[in-house]
């Protein structure tokens, strides 16, 4: 029998309602271990705990104050959706309280917010804690990530992953706390894309021993809204390039995390390129995956149209289209696979050492942009 387990949500902003829809269309997936209940909701905006009062029936308690959230026995695992500077007030708690958690990136807003996170977690190895990152579940992402794992790429000449999106782009655009250094944290757009390009390099154990970067604050002051204008001081776009070592001297490790990208609405790509195989999968097209097999002859790119072909199974027909919502979905499922004691089919949500490993990398690459240096990144 599937598993209902009751959630509260903190935070019912963008991702927050995104959750909610998620859990709401449930009856989507096939065959699924447990299946999220969402009871209890806290905002400090009644608009959106509203907007969870009229759409989510299952909702009891509405909330301003997480900490009654965190007090309603009824809640049994929990996800927030909060800006930066508030993880590692709230991830703490939440553990505290003996919720499982699943907490938004970057898992603090710098590493010694995520270490105070990590200590927490140490603290309760009962407790299923796990980060979000939804864009290897498309299924062109999961054939580049499976044909990875098959080992006969050859040596490694480059991986590269990129999340390009444009939502900075319009410079009238108003300053919001995504722009603010105080609330979303130093490391600017590394901190919000960070981890959707180093889920899949860390999974595969692709972790850089030294880093440099690019950082780019293109805009430096914004409207704020109120018909005046204020410095905007985080950065826009950051180029980061690793080192990984290998047997055979190494290879570089790109990750691109732009808020302004020309031509994109919101890009996530990988792109490995081995002597013998290469792959590439970008969310331009969501639906395909690219691959060339070299053996001395000739170099062609194969294109595979794939259609709706998930790591959870669906309702969906095979040949239909996957999207962001279904990636949300998807990454939720895999969450709650692994909470009802599943493997997640063999890819889970980033787990808490690959969110620490990932504050180890994003916090050389500050380092290595600001100064302009090489740095040696310092794992945990
Ligand atoms: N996985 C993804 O693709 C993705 C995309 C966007 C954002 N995020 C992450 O999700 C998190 C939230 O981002 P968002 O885009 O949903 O932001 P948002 O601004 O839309 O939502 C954040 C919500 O938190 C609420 N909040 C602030 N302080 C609070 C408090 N003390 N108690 C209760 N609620 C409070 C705000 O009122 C707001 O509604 C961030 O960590 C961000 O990095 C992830």
């Amino acid at each position: 029998m599937t598993r209902v387990v009751k959630f509260g949500v903190i935070g019912a902003g963008l991702m927050g309602r995104e959750f909610a829809s998620a859990a709401a269309r449930w009856l989507h997936l096939n065959d699924t271990k447990a299946r999220p209940e969402i009871v209890a909701v806290c905002d400090l905006n009644p608009e959106l705990t509203g907007w969870f009062s009229a759409h989510v029936p299952s909702v009891k308690l509405v909330t301003d104050d997480y900490k009654a959230l965190l007090a309603d026995p009824e809640v049994e695992a929990v996800y927030c959706a909060v800006p930066h500077n508030l993880h590692d007030q709230m991830y703490p708690e939440i553990l505290t309280a003996g919720k499982h958690l699943f907490g938004e990136k970057p898992f603090g807003i710098d590493a010694a917010a995520n270490a105070k996170i990590q200590a927490t977690i140490e603290a309760h190895p009962e407790l299923v804690v796990r980060c979000s990152s939804e864009m290897p579940y498309y299924p062109g992402a999961q054939k580049v990530i499976n044909l990875a794992r098959a080992g006969d790429l050859g040596e490694i000449i480059e991986v590269e992953a990129a999340f390009l999106h444009s939502s900075d782009m319009n410079p009238d655009k108003p300053i919001n706390w995504k722009r603010m250094v105080d609330v979303n944290g130093a490391y600017g757009c590394m901190g919000d894309l960070g981890m959707h390009v180093l889920h899949v390099p860390l999974r595969m154990g692709w972790r850089p021993s030294r880093v440099s970067a690019a950082l780019v604050n293109r805009f430096r002051n914004r409207p704020d809204g109120k018909g005046g204008t204020v410095p905007c001081q985080t950065w826009d776009n950051a180029t980061i390039t690793g080192h990984v070592e290998d047997a055979g001297g190494g290879f570089p490790l790109v990750l691109k995390t732009w808020r302004i990208a020309p031509g994109h609405s919101n890009t996530w790509s990988i792109r490995v390129l081995g002597t013998r195989k290469s792959a590439y999968f970008t969310t331009q097209s969501p639906r395909q995956w690219q691959w060339m097999d070299y053996d001395g002859g000739a170099q062609v790119w194969q294109v595979e149209d794939l259609g709706f072909q998930t790591l959870f199974p669906a309702i969906t027909g095979g040949i239909f289209e996957f999207g962001f919502a279904d990636a949300m979905q998807q990454m939720w499922a895999a969450y709650l696979d692994e909470l009802a004691g599943g493997d997640a089919k063999g890819f889970g949500c980033v787990t808490p050492q690959e969110a620490a490993d990932h504050h180890a990398i994003l916090t050389a690459a500050l380092t290595a942009g600001t100064r302009n240096t090489v740095e040696e990144v310092v794992y945990g």
